[in-house]
């Protein structure tokens, strides 16, 4: 039994030459078309597809022998649309997370959407480009890839055409295409104090950028359906250009240029957290030529500070007393307060405990309102 279990694991991730190839299930959406105007219909579709990335650099844990590269259909079908994706250079990074995921049974969402670069030549298909983007469940790794197709190697017979998009199938019935530029995060969501400090994560890869491409990054918060920028930095993508022009709209929020043209890290600081910086941030990297983004999260919580009125209640004459509870200083602001008393000790009465109980509860709020 186990050794079934096992070999089902790892028929699901597979192995080429010196790395590895994850397949996965992903639906290719496109905007509906002619449903019905203003107000109506549906405006994507949505089509399976399969994305495979070919030759994955992983740390080789898993035995080379068991595993098997990945098979095309044996015979091309050109309904499938099947995206084969070299990754060579630029590599994905945290590769070991997506091979284990697959591996694990983790969920991998997956959406594919045709591109247009903004520099593309007008009217021209070739090549064609695609987006895809990746999320393993439950966090760790997010990924925006941007596919180029890769020319068909002409051989005397014409090549099959993908009958959706249109587009020329490689002899096994797959859209050959390598990855040009990926911008990913590691963390989707990320909490952080109020008043305290928060590191938002985000990255790009791209292939040798030609000379003289400016690099553009832009950090929006968006939040309560209002967006505001944060911080926009532009730069030259070589040494020679002028430093880069960084213009910061959130006081306090930075970006290390140098790690940025250097290493492709583009991210984002907040410094002093007010709950006014809370929502949902969106990291776009642009080079002259391609375009992607990464959504992170932030939280800012902040646990109550909680003080009773009286440190000690004497009960004389059999009346009332009040003991109140001050709970302030805490973010978010949806609150849940228990009263229950500790198990009576020697040398307190069972009363002493039984009559909180009947006390009456005056429970205030106070929150800090940040601007
Ligand atoms: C960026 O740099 C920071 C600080 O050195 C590091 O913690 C973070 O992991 C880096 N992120 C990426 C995407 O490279």
């Amino acid at each position: 039994m186990l050794e079934i279990l096992l070999f089902g694991y790892l028929i699901t991730c597979v192995s080429g030459q010196g790395g590895a190839d994850v397949v996965l299930s992903c639906s290719l959406v496109e905007e509906g078309s002619g449903m019905g105007g203003m107000g109506g219909g549906a405006l994507f579709s949505r089509t399976p597809a399969t994305l495979v990335l070919r030759d994955l650099a992983v740390t080789p844990d898993l035995s080379p022998d068991t595993l098997t590269p990945f098979n095309p259909p044996a015979v091309p079908d050109p309904d499938n649309i099947i995206l084969e994706a070299k990754v060579e250079s630029p590599e994905i990074p945290e590769a070991d997370l997506l091979l284990h995921a697959d591996c694990n049974e983790q969920e991998v969402t997956c959406e594919i959407s045709r591109y247009f670069p903004r520099n593309a030549k007008e009217g021209s298909t070739e090549p064609a480009y695609f987006i895809g983007s990746l999320q393993i469940e439950g966090g760790g790794l997010s990924l925006t890839l941007v596919l180029q197709t890769l020319p068909l190697d002409q051989s005397d017979r014409p090549a099959l055409m993908q009958s959706k998009l249109e587009l020329p199938l490689s002899q096994s019935g797959t859209l050959l295409t390598e990855v040009v530029f990926l911008v990913f995060s590691r963390s989707e969501s990320h909490s952080a104090p109020l008043g305290g400090m928060a590191l938002l994560d985000c990255g790009f890869r791209q292939q040798a950028p030609p000379p003289g491409r400016e690099l553009g990054l832009e950090w929006r918060l968006q939040h309560r359906g209002s967006g505001r920028k944060v911080l926009e930095i532009r730069a030259g993508q070589t040494e020679t250009e002028e430093g880069p022009a960084v213009h910061v709209e959130r006081e306090g929020s930075s970006v290390d240029a140098a790690l940025l043209v250097g290493q492709g890290n583009a991210s984002l600081t907040l410094a002093r957290l007010k709950v006014s910086d809370e929502g949902t941030y969106i990291c776009t990297v642009s080079t002259g030529l391609y375009q992607a983004q990464q959504v992170i999260q932030l939280h800012v919580t902040q646990p109550p500070h909680v003080s009773l009125s009286e440190e000690k209640l004497v009960f004389r004459d059999e009346l009332p007393q009040k003991l109140s509870c001050h709970c302030k200083n805490y973010y978010p602001l949806d609150v849940q307060m228990e009263w229950f008393s500790v198990s009576s000790t020697d040398s307190e009465p069972d009363s002493y405990w039984m009559v909180l109980g009947f006390l009456v509860i005056t429970i205030l709020f106070f929150y800090q309102v940040m601007k």
